[in-house]
């Protein structure tokens, strides 16, 4: 195996190695949920049982909008872990991501560590790869990874932060834009555009939009700090670890800016806070950390008790809110204070 692609390997296992062995959380930054309140209603007459959290992704049918974030796959121990979410995310009928197939692409018998189609053939699923990588790889080659693992869309992933700290990281981020539009064009399936922890600002959303960009992930900060992460791994930097546009000041950018459904993530930890980011804006919601922890506690079984919890949980807040529907549910009142109704005043 060639130096770098064994470093490739090497990173990915120490992701999830930091992202359960530390606390990789933002600080002092919260993903803003913490700042939004619906208008309790004592009268739901709605029968909790009828409420109806379907949703689609792909043209694929979704029991609730609950998507579980791009997160691993290039090396042994990936193939298990996202074996075990993808199980649970089959089982409840909802959708998944695997992480960056750079490694696969760099070297075709890793294939397999991303290869959840065995275990989950229904689920929306969604390949990825950096933006920085689409100046290296053809969008041929970015097709074939794609369709090797029977995924429905690619989430291309904007990182800019934790690549300058990552001693190994890309420099330039010049040319992005232009190889996302093409690869957009040539590609058959979807293109979402996501960060990994820092957000993406309703401009930034604009010219992705006009790029081909089909959804948006706002992926804000909040929850996992990829700083943070990047940080343990180096040393320094600690300046950084709470850089970002917290998640629900992100998703609400997003979507005033663009028509493109909206993913609300970073720092999303229940059911709850999936129902405030579609009553922000968003079409689904979605989260990495919490999934995985779950995973490496007890398996899919584990996973799967998580992902039941956070349906319940927005099941909960749409009985409520009066809301027995997700259209219902985007319409509920908000009430929004603190820092993130002082940073959405300034936008
Ligand atoms: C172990 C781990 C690995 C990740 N790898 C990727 C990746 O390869 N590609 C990507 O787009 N995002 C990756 N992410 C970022 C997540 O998709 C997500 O955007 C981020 O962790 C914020 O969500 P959270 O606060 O729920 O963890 C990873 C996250 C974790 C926890």
């Amino acid at each position: 195996m060639a130096q770098h692609q064994a470093k490739t390997v090497r990173r990915k296992a120490e992701h999830v190695e930091v992202t359960l062995g530390k606390n990789v959380q933002c600080r002092a930054k919260s993903a803003g949920f913490d700042d939004i309140d619906f208008v309790h209603c004592a009268l739901p007459e709605l029968d909790f049982d009828k409420i109806d959290t379907r949703s689609k992704l792909f043209g694929k049918p979704m029991s609730a909008p609950i998507i579980i974030s791009s997160m691993t796959g290039g090396y042994a121990g990936a193939e298990k872990i996202n074996a075990e979410l993808a199980k649970a995310a089959q089982e409840l009928g909802l959708a998944m991501g695997v992480g960056s197939q750079r490694a696969m692409i760099e070297q075709k018998s890793l294939a397999s560590t991303y290869n959840i189609r065995k275990v989950a053939p229904d689920i929306p699923l969604f390949g990825n790869i950096g933006i920085c990588q689409l100046k290296k790889y053809s969008p041929a080659q970015i097709e074939a990874a794609v369709s090797a693992i029977g995924a429905d869309a690619l989430a291309v992933h904007l990182n800019p932060l934790q690549e300058i700290i990552q001693p190994e990281g890309d420099r330039d981020f010049t040319g992005c834009l232009p190889a996302l539009e093409r690869l957009c064009s040539k590609l058959n399936v979807p293109v979402i555009a996501k960060e990994v922890g820092s957000g993406i600002s309703g401009e930034v959303a604009k010219q992705l939009e006009r790029a081909g960009v089909k959804f948006i992930d706002v992926s804000g900060a909040g929850g996992t700090s990829w700083s943070g992460v990047e940080i343990e791994r180096s040393g320094c930097h600690y300046e950084y670890w709470d850089w970002g546009i917290p998640t629900a000041v992100a998703v609400v950018d997003v979507a005033r800016s663009t028509r493109l459904p909206v993913i609300a993530s970073g720092g999303m930890r229940c059911g709850l806070d999936v129902a405030k980011g579609i009553a922000l804006g968003a079409s689904y919601g979605a989260a990495a950390q919490p999934f995985l922890a779950a995973v490496s506690k007890g398996g899919a079984k584990a996973a799967a008790c998580e992902l039941q919890s956070w349906i319940d949980s927005l099941k909960m807040a749409m009985l409520l809110t009066r809301a027995h529907n997700l259209e219902k549910l985007a319409k509920a009142k908000l009430l929004v204070t603190g820092q993130t109704a002082e940073r959405l005043r300034l936008l």
